[in-house]
C-alpha cells in the first residue's frame, strides 16, 4: 500500500526529481527576447545621475544611454522604452519640451537609432507628465482639471515628432480617452504608417509608481485618479481594451504587472494581439530593498516575478532588470 492509497500512480514529485527533469517539464520559459528595458535620459548631464529610490537604475546622459542600448542588444533584449527628463526650467503648462524636435526624448531616439539601428525595437513614452510643470499627463482646463481633448491635440503632435526622430513604437501612457485613435491618425497623416502603437490599455492608478516620480523629476501634486483606472475595477479593463483595439492599437499593455496578474490573464485570454506587462518602478524598488536587507534572495525573487508575469499571459515584459536578466538567461543556455 503506498501513501497514495488506491492511486499509486499519482506522484507528481517524480517529475521534480532532478534539475534536468524540471527543465524538461517547465511550462513557462523566459527568453531575452521577452524583455524590454525602460530607460531614462536626462537633458544637460554629462554623467549618469543615480535614482535613490531605484538602486541600480540611473537617469542616463546621452552617452551612457547609447551604451545601455548597446548592452541591451548584446544581451538579446527585445526593445528599449525611452523616457525623457528635460531641464527643470523647460517645463511649462503645455509640456512644450515634449513636442520640440530637439526636445530630450527626440534627441535620445535619434541617438539610440544611430547607435543600434533596427537591432533593438526603439519605443518612446508618449505622455506629457515628464514635460509639464504641474506634472499631469495632459494639459489643464480653466478649473485645473486634465482636459481630455485638448490633451489629445498635444499627443498627436508628440506622435509626429517622436516618429520623425525614428522611433519604431510609440507608447501612449496618459490614459486619455481616444488617444490611440488620434495618435494613429496623426502617424498616418504624416507618413508614419509603419510606426506601431503599444497602448497602455489597462493602466491603474498605483502607489507603486512612487519611485518613477524621482526618476523623471516629476513635479506632480495630487494624483492621477481622474484618468488612470481604479484598482478596484477589472471589467473596466476589458472596455478599455475593446476601445484601444478599435482605435488601432497594435499591442496592448497592462500596468503595473505584479498586483494585476488577474487583469493580465483576462486581457491575454481576450485578444489576438501581443500583450505587454510593465513591471514598474515600485515593483523593482521593493525587491531591491528587501534583498538589500537580506530578506529575500534577490535573483530568485526577480526570476519568480518575471515567470509569474509571463505565466499569466504576457508576451513581452518591460522590466528595469531586462539587460541583467537577459544576461543570466544567455549564460544558462
Ligand atoms: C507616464 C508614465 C508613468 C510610468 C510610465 N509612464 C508614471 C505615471 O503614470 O504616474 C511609470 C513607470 C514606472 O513606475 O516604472 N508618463
Amino acid at each position: 500500500m503506498s501513501a497514495y492509497g488506491s492511486f499509486p500512480g499519482s506522484r507528481p514529485r517524480r517529475l521534480r526529481t532532478t534539475p534536468a527533469m524540471r527543465r524538461m517539464v517547465a511550462e513557462t520559459r523566459l527568453d531575452p527576447s521577452d524583455l524590454i528595458l525602460p530607460a531614462f535620459v536626462r537633458e544637460g548631464v554629462s554623467e549618469p545621475v543615480a535614482i535613490s529610490a531605484m538602486p541600480g537604475v540611473v537617469q542616463h546622459s546621452r552617452d551612457t544611454l547609447r551604451k545601455a542600448a548597446v548592452e541591451a542588444v548584446e544581451a538579446g533584449v527585445a526593445g528599449i522604452m525611452l523616457f525623457g527628463v528635460p531641464e527643470d526650467e523647460k517645463k511649462d503648462a503645455l509640456g512644450t519640451a515634449g513636442t520640440e524636435p530637439d526636445g530630450i526624448l527626440q534627441v535620445a531616439i535619434r541617438d539610440v537609432k544611430a547607435e543600434v539601428g533596427d537591432d533593438l525595437v526603439i519605443m518612446s513614452d508618449l505622455c506629457l507628465d515628464e514635460y509639464t510643470d504641474h506634472g499631469h499627463c495632459g494639459v489643464l482646463d480653466a478649473d485645473g482639471r486634465v482636459d481630455n481633448d485638448a490633451t489629445l491635440e498635444r499627443y498627436a503632435e508628440m506622435a509626429q515628432v517622436q516618429a520623425d526622430a525614428g522611433v519604431h513604437v510609440v507608447g501612449p501612457s496618459g490614459m486619455m480617452d481616444g488617444q490611440v485613435g488620434v495618435i494613429r491618425d496623426a502617424l498616418d497623416e504624416t507618413g508614419h504608417e509603419d510606426v506601431s502603437i503599444l497602448a497602455y490599455t489597462a493602466k491603474y492608478s498605483s502607489a507603486f509608481y512612487g519611485p518613477f516620480r524621482e526618476a523623471v523629476a516629476s513635479s506632480l501634486q495630487g494624483d492621477r485618479k481622474s484618468y488612470q483606472q481604479d484598482p478596484a475595477n477589472a471589467r473596466e479593463s476589458l472596455r478599455e481594451l475593446a476601445l484601444d483595439l478599435e482605435e488601432g492599437a497594435d499591442m496592448v499593455m497592462v500596468k503595473p504587472a505584479g498586483p494585476y496578474l488577474d487583469i493580465l490573464y483576462r486581457v491575454a485570454q481576450a485578444v489576438d494581439v501581443p500583450v505587454a506587462a510593465y513591471q514598474i518602478s515600485g515593483e523593482y524598488a521593493m525587491i531591491e530593498a528587501a534583498a538589500a536587507n537580506g530578506w529575500v534572495e534577490r535573483d530568485r525573487a526577480i526570476m519568480e516575478t518575471l515567470l509569474g508575469i509571463k505565466r499569466a499571459g504576457a508576451d513581452t515584459i518591460l522590466t528595469y532588470w531586462a539587460t541583467e536578466v537577459a544576461g543570466w538567461l544567455r549564460r544558462e543556455r
